[in-house]
């Protein structure tokens, strides 16, 4: 992050913490329309424009120790195989033989040689090439070249890796910049995966999404928590194109330390924005990072159905030596999930709300509007015109930076 980004969040922490008033000219932004969290025909065009065409995190370098290494991944829709070749190259496939469709891994998890189909004996490289396929002879005019496995987009933010359906995606770096410059600080290729943990939650994903857009509720739900360190009136937000977003919020004295990070290795050359302040990162659509120079989840945000979601926390931290990760992690991420909990308190009531007829929509205010940023984007995913008139966000706020 440069002098001058720092400068600006700076500055921003310090304007949004005296005024009295939005900013002039931030518009009356329209409600939220309540059928976005319901509305059958709108969540499956969120199915097929969002979820199976954008970037997701799929797993870290670490989940993929030596060639072979793979992992088995379905969160987009289509079960794809997650595999490191002997070129060490991260490659992602569908998990379909190209004879018949019948799977080529079928553990969650392992190491292979290279992918032998259980139904037939087709063999594939694990650069999908098909390099084997049974009495070849009885097969006409068939081009083993052409049979190879079809490939999935699959690229690298550091050493966390993102699988796209859509072909046509542009490339990992370009979406994601300027997160990329930004997250350099941290020498993210250092970091290694602590644990992994998730929770299953009723409520559709964008009730609990919405809940980590935002610093409003500090002060309800996490009164006897965050509310004591954080001062949510000072925190200045940014939004990018494509959906992105951050919010820095400063700590309420600017010498506090998380005790929970105290022992704890810490990148030195983090700067002041997250070694005094708390960035929290939205990338597009569904990775909320908390990023703090001793390490930090990774919180996902998956539908597991219109009406129920699951949040994984994948944790990680600078590299920490040999053995496994030391034992103040344990105490660290045990108070993360008191935290957790206290978000996760409201989420299926809110759910049932959500499907009665007493939910008429959702007033944003000004520090909410990381929210009403992300539905615009997703609009704009979707495309206006498919989006039914009274289910649409027009796009009222101007990202700040350009990217
Ligand atoms: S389906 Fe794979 S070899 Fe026949
Ligand atoms: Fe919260």
């Amino acid at each position: 992050m440069d002098t001058a980004t720092v400068k600006r969040f700076l500055d921003g922490m310090k304007y949004e913490a005296e005024r009295t008033a939005p900013p002039d000219g931030f518009p009356r932004l329209p409600d939220i329309p309540a059928g976005r969290y319901v509305d059958p025909a709108f969540l499956a065009l969120e199915r097929e424009f969002l979820w199976r065409r954008s970037w997701l995190y799929a797993c870290h370098i670490d989940e993929l120790p030596e060639p072979g290494s793979f992992l088995l991944w379905r969160k987009s829709g289509a079960p794809i195989v997650i595999v490191r070749g002997k070129d060490d190259v991260v490659r992602a496939f569908y998990n379909t033989c190209q004879h018949r469709g019948a799977p080529l891994v079928k553990g969650e998890k392992g190491c292979v040689p290279g992918f032998v189909c259980g139904y037939h004996g087709w063999t594939y490289a694990l650069d999908g090439s098909l390099i084997n396929l049974r009495d070849k002879r009885d097969f006409v005019g068939l081009d083993p070249c052409t049979r190879g496995l079809k490939a999935v987009r699959c690229e690298r933010f550091y050493n966390w890796i993102f699988i796209n359906e859509d072909a046509n995606a542009e490339p990992l770096e370009r979406h994601f910049a300027p997160f990329v410059e930004y997250f350099q600080q941290f020498q993210p290729l250092e970091w290694r995966l602590v644990s992994q943990q998730s929770f299953d939650v009723k409520c559709n994903v964008k009730v609990l999404l919405d809940a980590f857009l935002e610093v409003y509720h500090l002060k309800s739900i996490h009164q006897n928590t965050v509310d004591r360190f954080l001062d949510h009136r000072g925190t200045s937000i940014a939004l990018y194109r494509r959906g992105h977003s951050l919010m820095v919020t400063p700590n309420r004295r600017p010498d506090w330390v998380d005790p929970g990070t105290r022992g704890m290795r810490r990148i030195e050359t983090a700067t002041v924005i997250s070694t005094n302040n708390n960035p929290s990162f939205n990338f597009y659509p569904n990775l909320v990072v908390p990023v703090d120079p001793t390490g930090c989840p990774l919180l996902l945000f998956w539908p597991t159905s219109d009406t129920t979601m699951r949040i994984e926390c994948h944790w990680f931290a600078p590299d920490w030596g040999d053995g496994p990760p030391p034992e103040l992690w344990s105490v660290r991420i045990a108070n993360f999930d008191r935290i957790l909990d206290e978000d996760l308190q409201f989420a299926a009531a809110i759910q049932e709300s959500v499907m009665s007829p007493g939910f008429r929509g959702i007033p944003l205010n000004y520090q909410e509007r990381r929210i009403y940023h992300w539905h615009a984007e997703l609009d704009r995913r979707i495309g206006t015109e498919r989006v039914p008139e009274a289910l649409r966000v027009p796009p009222l706020l101007d990202p700040l930076f350009e990217n």
